[in-house]
């Protein structure tokens, strides 16, 4: 793992702990709460005292007294009832930034473990909305942030297309054009190589197919059993079937590449079709699964549940299988195939129980093995009336249609700000679309996952506040500034520490480790949306206080070059754990 300062300084701090017969794990540092009276903290003596019954204040002057051997420090300081505050000196804050590698480069070799990352969830035949794009932002940016700490991460869409959607879609393909052969049960193949179907022609004759089956209870039956004779495998269906897939796949694909998200597996609940067969012989053999009432399921309600947890079915009446029986059958895939330390689930928290099912039927199954199953839940994206997200004209508003909508503002905004008046039109509809995206990217992940937001596409593309569009713009600002100094043949050179703006700067540089832990340990990318926005404004601060290139001594001035080029590693590293793009010039 890549050096902390936080974890060096606790360490040392343990170190006068444990010297003084303690606990070492009581003498966690932390960055200060108050910045104006020192960079760091240290709370754990008063606890220690407690525990010895000592007097806090005379034990603090103990620990004082051992870190102050340390050269390291600047100030060691016991403040209020026995606190300890903690300075470093400059020439240790340079020292922590001469290896930029160390601090800012991705750990290569996936040593830490396998994890596989479920996220997206597109549904076969319908156009993706606002909720899987949560889902694919969260996912992929979990996905950067554990692939670059090290970790062998898979990403897997596992797209929906095995349940009722797909009945509904034969019985509407069926009433409109009945004398396609794949209707025909006496057909003996083979089936036309062709889709009968456009992906526009889909997202027609879903919402038709699903009104009709609301509307007409014959209708409904009719796809139910399509739907269980499609699953039991009846060919002219499955072709059908087969079609919806490939043509869905291929619009899916084209919309996540348009907001820059890419899959390492391209999996669905389809696949696993083949496992379900073993595993429910499997689990009725064992007595984990039992009938009831003429359907196939397994209690998994348990003892301390607050609510009752409702029993997972495995198999309907009909002989239909689930979205449950689907997932609990990919994890048995996924266990074989990968035997992944942990699988996380982004997907909305709505789905809780359902997977807290899951997860219980697949241990209880012993099919999860030694991997940690995980649902990393996320809240709505709402309109401006705090209900979930709709078009004006009350319908799911499409990702593709968002992310247009996305650009557009944006490029209305560069207008507005006078950026790239002078670019070609090319160069300025690719930083509309940069900044768009960033737009949503950023909004989406600097709320905490489980917080709810409201979806307001002029607050998200601002150039000021906590905003992407104002993190591309800080970037930039030191691209531009570098690039100035490249043109008049001045190079960064060794970092040296001198005003207060250089610390504020170093400190927040330094902090990127522990905003990467954190945002692993919580899987929150709020955390690094927040280092980001932090290091951009001491940067701000820095660069408000200090000439750089106008700086007389070479030595300051190459000095200064050498902290605004890794502020812009950082900021570039920061923002590209986040799916976000730093254009050239703004
Ligand atoms: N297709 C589902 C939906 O749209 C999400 C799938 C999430 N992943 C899973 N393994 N269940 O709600």
């Amino acid at each position: 793992m890549r050096p902390s300062l936080i974890a060096d300084l606790t360490a040392a701090m343990g170190k006068a702990f444990a010297a003084e017969g303690l606990d070492p794990a009581l003498g966690r540092v932390q960055v200060s709460d108050r910045p104006d009276l020192a960079q760091f903290q240290s709370n754990g003596a008063l606890a220690a005292a407690k525990a010895a019954k000592a007097n806090p204040r005379a034990l603090a002057e103990k620990l004082a007294a051992h870190l102050k051997t340390d050269p390291r420090f600047a100030k060691v300081e016991i403040a209020g009832p026995g606190f300890l505050n903690l300075d470093l000196t400059d020439d240790a804050l340079a020292a922590a930034l001469a290896t930029p590698d160390a601090l800012l480069a991705p750990d290569a070799g996936g040593a830490r473990g396998k994890v596989l990352i479920d996220f997206g969830g597109p549904n076969v035949a319908k156009a993706m909305h606002v909720g899987h794009l949560r889902s694919s932002i969260l996912g992929d940016a979990l996905q950067r942030h554990f692939r670059f700490a090290g970790y062998a991460a898979t990403s897997d869409v596992h797209l929906g297309d095995w349940g009722k959607p797909m009945g509904l879609l034969i019985t509407e393909i069926a009433a409109r054009q009945p004398d396609l052969p794949y209707f025909d049960a006496a057909f003996a193949g083979p089936y036309p190589a062709q889709s009968p179907v456009s992906m526009d022609d889909l997202e027609i004759l879903y919402p038709a197919a699903a009104a009709a089956a609301k509307a007409d209870p014959a209708r409904d039956e009719a796809a139910r059993i399509a739907t269980a004779e499609l699953q039991q495998g009846r060919p002219g269906y499955r072709a059908l079937w087969k079609h919806f897939v490939d043509v869905s796949i291929a619009g899916i694909k084209r919309e996540f590449a348009s907001l820059g998200v890419v899959f390492d597996l391209w999996k669905g609940e389809a696949d696993v079709d083949p496992l379900i067969g073993p595993m429910l012989d499997d689990l009725k053999a064992r007595g984990i699964a039992e009938l009831d009432d003429g359907a196939l399921i397994v209690r998994v309600a348990e003892p301390d549940d607050k609510k009752e947890t409702p029993p997972l079915i495995l198999v309907k009446r009909d002989g239909g299988v689930l979205y449950e029986t689907t997932d609990v059958a990919t994890i048995v895939d996924r266990v074989r195939t990968f035997a992944p330390q942990q699988i996380l689930y982004v997907v909305d928290q709505r789905q809780h129980e359902h997977f807290e099912k899951v997860f219980r039927a697949s241990r209880k199954a012993g099919y999860a093995g030694e991997t940690a199953l995980e649902h990393i839940g996320f809240g709505t994206i709402n309109g401006a009336d705090g209900k979930p997200f709709k078009t004006r004209a009350g319908g799911v508003l499409k990702l593709y249609d968002l992310i247009e909508m996305a650009k557009a503002e944006a490029g209305k905004r560069l207008v507005e700000q006078g950026i790239g008046a002078d670019y070609p039109q090319a160069e300025r509809d690719e930083i509309a679309r940069q900044v768009g995206l960033a737009a949503i990217k950023f909004a989406d992940l600097s709320n905490y996952r489980l917080t709810n937001y409201i979806f307001d596409l002029e607050r998200f593309t601002r150039f000021e506040g906590k905003t992407g569009p104002y993190l591309q713009y800080a970037a930039v600002r030191v691209k531009s500034l570098l690039r100035k100094a490249a043109d008049e043949g001045q190079t960064p050179g060794p970092i040296a520490i001198h005003a207060a703006e250089e610390r504020g700067l170093a400190l927040a540089l330094l902090r990127f480790p522990d905003a990467l832990e954190e945002t692993l340990r919580t899987r929150a990318p709020n955390v690094m949306c927040e280092y980001a926005f932090r290091l951009a404004q001491a940067f701000s601060s820095f660069y408000a206080a200090h000439h750089i290139l106008s700086e007389a001594d070479p030595a300051l001035r190459a000095s200064r070059l050498g902290l605004a080029a890794l502020t812009l590693r950082a900021l570039e590293t920061s923002l590209g754990l986040l799916g976000i793009e730093v254009p050239e010039r703004m």
